[in-house]
C-alpha cells in the first residue's frame, strides 16, 4: 500500500517530520509512506494554475499513484500553518488529484492540545468540494507535550502513544482497503 504523507511543517527540526519518518520505518512492511517535498512548491498563485511549475505536477502524480495520504501537522495559531495550507490549495484546483483519497491525520504539539484545534480545520478543508479528500473517522491522534516524547537522536519513543498509533495504522489500513 502506497502512502502519500503531507507533513505540514517546513522546520528543519520538525517534531511532525520526526513523527513521519518514525512511522516509515516502524511500519515499512505494510505501507510505503512516500515524503512529499512540499518545500519545492512556490506561493499559489492562480495565475499561473492552468500553467503550474513541474514540481506541481510531480506531487500531482505521486498523489495520483497513492493508495492513501497521511497528513502530519502542527498547529500554528489554532489552525494548519500557511506551509500545508499552500499545499493544500495548489492540489485542489485543474485537477482534482485528492478526490476520494482515504486520509489518516496525526499532529505532533509542545503543548497540551496536540494539535486538535489545528485537526478540526484540516479534517474540514480535506472534506472541501475542491479537495474531497475522505478523513478516516475516530481515530484521533494528538500527541500533546511532546518534547519528552522524543529521545535525544530524535526517534519518538513513547511507548502509550507508539501503542495506540500502532492500533491507529492498522484501522486506516483495513479502511483503506475496505474503500479502495
Ligand atoms: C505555534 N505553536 C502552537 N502550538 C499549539 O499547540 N497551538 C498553537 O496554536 C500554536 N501556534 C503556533 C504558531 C506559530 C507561528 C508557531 C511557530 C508555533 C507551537 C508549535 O506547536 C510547535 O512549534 C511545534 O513544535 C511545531 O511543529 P514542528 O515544526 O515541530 O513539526
Amino acid at each position: 500500500m502506497k502512502i502519500a504523507a503531507f507533513v505540514g511543517s517546513n522546520r528543519k527540526d520538525s517534531l511532525n517530520k520526526k513523527l513521519t519518518l518514525f512511522m516509515q520505518e516502524r511500519y515499512q512492511e505494510k505501507v510505503e509512506i512516500d515524503i512529499l517535498p512540499l518545500e519545492k512548491l512556490p506561493m499559489y498563485n492562480q495565475d499561473n494554475e492552468l500553467d503550474p511549475p513541474e514540481i506541481v505536477k510531480e506531487i500531482r502524480t505521486k498523489i495520483l499513484e497513492s493508495d492513501g495520504l497521511l497528513f502530519a501537522t502542527p498547529e500554528y495559531n489554532h489552525s494548519i500553518p500557511a506551509f500545508l495550507k499552500n499545499a493544500l490549495d495548489w492540489f485542489s484546483r485543474i485537477e482534482k488529484v485528492m478526490l476520494n483519497k482515504p486520509a489518516m491525520i496525526v499532529g505532533v504539539s509542545a503543548g497540551v492540545l496536540g494539535t486538535a484545534k489545528a485537526q478540526m480545520h484540516l479534517r474540514q478543508i480535506l472534506n472541501s468540494g475542491g479537495i474531497g479528500a475522505v478523513t478516516l473517522p475516530g481515530n484521533e491522534v494528538f500527541i500533546g507535550s511532546a518534547l519528552d516524547k522524543f529521545n535525544e537522536s530524535g526517534t519518538f519513543t513513547h511507548e502509550q502513544t507508539i501503542d495506540f498509533l500502532d492500533q491507529v495504522v492498522e484501522n486506516y489500513i483495513g479502511w483503506v482497503n475496505k474503500v479502495k
